[in-house]
């Protein structure tokens, strides 16, 4: 199926890319390896099938998001957190591309100034960030027939490893991908994906350019937001 820019006209979709970064002091952050590629790639799918498209990026590299979409740039995990929930009322379809780091630094060790290097070692003490897709799956007030997508990342067992976090997130949609891939994922032009249904169908692509799974990626979504 040939993508038209008619097929997503008068839908709101909602994208975040990128990794977000979590302060240890003032120069120096915890993050990963996420380039925002694929984030970026579906923002730009969503925007020519015509959709209204809200991008929320991390910190990249990349040139300035898709033209026609509204970016808003963040930085931390619950940045990112306050975007989505201040933007998400009028989605249908909500893509959570995003590399969230899994960990900050508690409170005590988010040192203002620059950590000494002389002070010798140091011990980071750690605590999980906030699990957005859980907080977005149980908050109330959003469209009805939104449609939640989330993206597992994994080493192994990728199939029934982003079921799980299908059902663990309340997810319509789950996209696995093996991040022990040097040639896809992570920093790479190409990936190569299962698109996992809450009903446990499942559609795997090749390997493709990333652009081209973003296109059937939203072509996916397209047919639950009839
Ligand atoms: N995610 C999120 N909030 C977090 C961490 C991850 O919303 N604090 C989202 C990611 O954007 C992705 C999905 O949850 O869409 C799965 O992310 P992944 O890193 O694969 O799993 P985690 O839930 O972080 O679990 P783990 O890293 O332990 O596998």
């Amino acid at each position: 199926m040939k993508p038209s820019n008619k097929y997503l006209k008068g839908k709101v979709v909602l994208v975040t890319a990128g990794p977000t970064r979590e302060s240890i002091d003032a120069v120096r952050y915890i993050s990963n390896r996420s380039s925002g590629k694929m984030g970026y790639a579906l923002a730009k799918a969503a925007r020519d099938m015509g959709a209204r498209v809200i991008l929320i990026s991390g910190p990249t590299s990349l040139p300035p998001g898709p033209a026609h979409t509204k970016i808003v740039r963040v930085e931390t995990a619950s940045e990112m957190l306050k975007a989505i929930l201040k933007n998400i009322k009028n989605a249908d379809i909500f893509i959570m591309a995003a590399a969230v780091s899994d960990f900050h630094p508690c409170a005590s060790h988010a040192v203002h100034g620059k950590i000494k290097r002389s002070k010798g070692p140091i011990l980071l003490k750690l605590k999980p960030t906030p699990d957005i897709l859980k907080i977005i799956s149980k908050k109330k007030g959003l469209k009805k027939n939104l449609i939640k997508v989330g993206f597992a990342a994994e080493t192994s067992s990728l199939i029934s490893r982003a079921y799980q976090k299908l059902k663990d997130k309340r997810l319509d949609v789950i996209i696995g991908n093996d991040i022990s891939r040097k040639d896809i994922g992570f920093e790479s032009d190409f990936n190569e994906v299962c698109i996992i249904n809450k009903d446990k169908t499942l559609i795997k692509t090749k390997r493709l350019k990333k652009e081209l799974i973003a296109q059937r990626i939203i072509l996916y979504l397209l047919d639950k937001t009839n």
